[in-house]
């Protein structure tokens, strides 16, 4: 505890010294999102967070996050020295989704337009017509179906076929799928929810299809979040990564937050559901990004000419979602 205060009053100092601020992803570690709110920062879903990077007059961004959300910050502010805490945080949407392979796809079916989830690579992004994050992609799909438009998706295929039964849009889906939350088990949840009557089930469409189809409250973190505020019920049962249960507990103190089960007869795994990537970040490595004087284990940067390509689909998606 001694050595976490002490990082704290380190890191602060430090924020001040860079004109630097914390951007943190609700899954990070709830003394990382405490921190960040405390110091002008921002805790937020993938979307807020790079609209909040992209607006705020720091010199210097800290994303505590994965890398996706690093090179996101970097690609929509490359004038901004962008930092995380480890540049070895991926995701297994990004890992699943390589850029050649992928482009072999939407070259085979010319006539489509690309979307990609936020998730993915910047090379990945740079080969897309559009990207989504989990907030944002039915509003952009719908719009994409009322124009006719054949969409190809990559890479999360549970948020993908969630969004095509959702609009009926005709979408080639590419396979790739979240580590977390493809571990929610439907039949323990109907377990679970048949043991606490009272309890809505908040579900992140990253999950698979018949744990969605169980849920009373489907959206991206911050719209489970504004849900377990807005529902009258005191409980919830929430199939999505652990970390976003700091902020719905401090929003509603009141209210109890259960986590979904991610296997086994119904018994609820403690601490299944957390993202091993997004744990990395910690007080410590946010410390090293912001003093070590080499910068290569922290420092976000993105090829000139994929960073070009890649900012027409992401500023699509902020101006969409104005
Ligand atoms: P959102 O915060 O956009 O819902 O994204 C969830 C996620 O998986 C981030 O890794
Ligand atoms: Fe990727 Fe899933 Fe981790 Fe989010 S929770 S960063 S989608 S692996």
């Amino acid at each position: 505890q001694q050595q976490k205060s002490a990082y704290i009053e380190q890191i602060k100092a430090l924020l001040k010294q860079h004109n630097a601020v914390l951007v943190a992803h609700y899954y990070t570690d709830p003394e990382i999102q405490a921190l960040a709110e405390e110091t002008g920062g921002c805790v937020a879903d993938s979307l807020e967070m790079a609209r909040f990077g992209a607006e705020h007059p720091a010199d210097t961004l800290v994303i505590c996050g994965v890398r996706f959300m690093g090179e996101t910050a970097k690609i929509l502010s490359p004038e901004k020295t962008v930092l995380m805490p480890t540049l070895e945080a991926t995701c297994s949407l990004d890992l699943g989704c390589p850029e050649k392979a992928f482009s072999e796809f939407c070259d085979a079916h010319p006539d489509h337009t690309v979307v990609v989830y936020a998730n993915t690579s910047a090379a990945v992004k740079a080969r897309a017509d559009w990207v989504v994050t989990s907030s944002i992609a039915l509003e952009i799909v719908e719009h994409l179906d009322s124009e006719d438009k054949k969409i190809i998706w990559g890479p999360d295929r549970h948020l993908g076929s969630y969004i095509a039964e959702q609009t009926g849009a005709e979408m080639l889906m590419w396979q790739g799928a979240c580590i977390v939350h493809d571990e929610f088990k439907a039949n323990a949840m109907r377990e679970l929810k048949a043991q606490n009557p009272g309890a809505a089930v908040l579900v992140h469409p990253e999950s698979p299809a018949n744990v969605v189809a169980l849920a009373d409250a489907v959206g991206s973190t911050s719209q489970l979040i504004q849900a377990s505020q807005d529902m009258q019920n005191d409980t919830f049962i929430v199939a999505t990564d652990k970390g976003i249960f700091y902020k719905m507990q401090q929003l509603a103190p009141n209210k109890t937050f259960i986590e979904a089960p991610t296997g086994g007869n119904g018994a609820t795994c403690k601490s299944c559901a957390h993202c091993p990537w997004m744990a990395m970040n910690g007080l410590k490595a946010i410390e090293s990004a912001l003093s070590d004087s080499d910068k290569s284990t922290h420092e976000v940067f993105v090829d000139n000419e994929l960073a070009k390509k890649a900012m027409i689909p992401l500023e699509r998606m902020l101006n969409f979602a104005k």
